[in-house]
């Protein structure tokens, strides 16, 4: 069958909590041993062709989360759902997910984001991991990882990321100490855009670009507006398929195209100059992520320069959202921001000696990071293409488918937040800064 080969499945966040009679009615009901069929799977009502044409209608799709919400609330934890030309399955439960990992073969499959891979397709460049499925996304993963994600790789360039931040909160306290009061009240998200830049840039280039100064380049600040624009138009795009969209949303196509154009162009000029300078001078230290992939030699220079492309673009908002988020409910719940305060003074000394310690030496940070990523899951949704036939909740789903300051707010209300790609909140109160000795 034709859908067959796309069914696909999503995994909510698990800031989606199942309330209510309805959903554990809908579980008990699922007693009996028989496994029913992929028809009999709860159906979500609004129409996939209704729900394109708003889509194109809204430019984006920005309650995406709140209706996977109410579709779990009313149907329960396992859902049928249209989007385009795709058929797709939502599961929410830890013990389906589980399921579905253990299924997992060496090569998962998602669904090809297609507003990217047009991108790629049309101007000649190479895909890197997140782009890829089969053996040549495990060919690129297994040879990033050393220098990217495993221990050593990450006990390697802490300490950039480390400097980053104590020059971050340096220039914050500057800043709060030179007004009377000795506070300072502001809109902090493009602050922390810089220092997510910033810190991205010295860990995965080797390079500061002086973004904490009273002066952020303006290319930057482009950087950071063709990333939005990049994810704005993603969203416009990616329910549609490619075939309509070209006629219909010729627009975003192009908005989509330049944000993308700017992107290569700023992740271009951070390689280049590593190329030139590698090729001048082998360096007597560790210098970041990509010299050491480039001296490795593992991966062709253009591989390396299309997984670059992705982690400089899949660092800025996946690190700045979450930060911003875990400011505004430290503020709101002061109790807890007292409780971080007196462990990260009592970790102070050990985590100036090694900043490899910070990962042990606070585990109140890290839950409270943890619980903002639950609070507001950034990346919203996980998604595979089944490798092989299984059951899921007895259905039947065929293959295929900051210590010197204080933080505080007035504002006590929730954020409203949209979806753009990545979760992110529309406004933001107003957070004060405060010095403390
Ligand atoms: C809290 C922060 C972040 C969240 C919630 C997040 C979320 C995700 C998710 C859900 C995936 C898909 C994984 C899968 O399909 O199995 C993913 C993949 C990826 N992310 Fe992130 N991410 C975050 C931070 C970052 C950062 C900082 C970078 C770059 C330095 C990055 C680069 C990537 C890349 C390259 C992939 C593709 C990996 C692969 O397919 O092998 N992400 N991320």
């Amino acid at each position: 069958m034709a859908f067959r080969a796309k069914a696909d499945v999503w995994m909510a966040g698990s800031w989606l909590s199942l309330r209510g009679p309805r959903a554990l009615g809908t579980r008990a009901a699922l007693a009996p041993k028989a496994v029913l069929p992929f028809e009999a799977i709860p159906q979500s009502r609004s129409n996939n062709w209704m729900r394109t044409l708003q889509i194109w209608k809204e430019q984006g799709y920005e309650n995406l989360h709140l209706e996977m919400h109410q579709n779990f609330q009313e149907l329960g934890p396992i859902f049928r759902y249209d989007i385009g030309g795709t058929r797709t399955v939502s599961v929410m439960l830890p013990e389906d997910v589980e399921r579905l990992q253990q299924v997992e073969t060496l090569h998962p499959r998602r669904m090809l984001l297609e507003p990217w891979l047009a991108y790629r397709q049309h101007r000649g460049h190479k895909c890197g991991v997140f782009l890829l499925n089969g053996p040549e996304w495990r060919f690129n993963r297994l040879r990033l990882n050393p220098d990217v994600l495993s221990p050593k790789a990450v006990q390697k360039y802490i300490p950039r990321v480390d400097m980053v931040a104590r020059d971050f909160s340096q220039a914050l306290k500057e800043k709060v100490l030179q007004n009377a009061r000795g506070s300072l009240t502001l809109d902090i998200q493009p602050s922390i855009f810089y220092y997510t830049i910033e810190a991205s840039n010295s860990a995965l280039f080797g390079e500061r670009l002086g973004l904490l100064g009273s002066n952020p380049s303006p290319a930057s600040l482009k950087f950071i507006h063709a990333l939005e624009a990049m994810f704005k138009s993603t969203v416009q795009l990616m329910f549609v398929p490619r075939s309509l969209s070209r006629w219909t949303s010729t627009k975003t196509w192009e908005e989509h195209f330049e944000a993308w154009d700017y992107i290569f162009q700023y992740a271009n000029n951070c390689i280049q100059k590593i190329y030139q300078e590698l090729a001048l001078n082998r360096p007597e230290h560790y210098s970041g992520i990509m010299a050491e992939l480039l001296l490795h030699g593992d991966l062709s220079p253009d591989a390396i320069k299309a997984n670059a492309i992705e982690l400089t673009a899949g660092s800025v908002d996946t690190t700045s959202f979450p930060l911003l988020m875990t400011l505004f409910e430290l503020a709101r719940n002061p109790d807890v921001q007292q409780a971080l305060r007196q462990e990260s003074l009592a970790a102070q000394a050990a985590i100036t000696d090694n900043p490899q310690r910070a990962l042990v030496e606070l585990p109140l940070l890290r839950a409270a990071l943890k619980e903002t990523l639950r609070l507001y899951p950034v990346g919203l949704i996980l998604e595979r293409l089944l490798p092989s036939d299984m059951v899921l909740q007895n259905y039947h789903i065929p293959a295929g488918v900051l210590k010197n300051f204080v933080v505080e707010t007035l504002n006590q209300e929730d954020v409203r937040m949209v979806y753009r790609f990545i979760l992110r909140p529309t406004t933001l109160p107003l957070l004060t800064f405060r010095a403390i000795n």
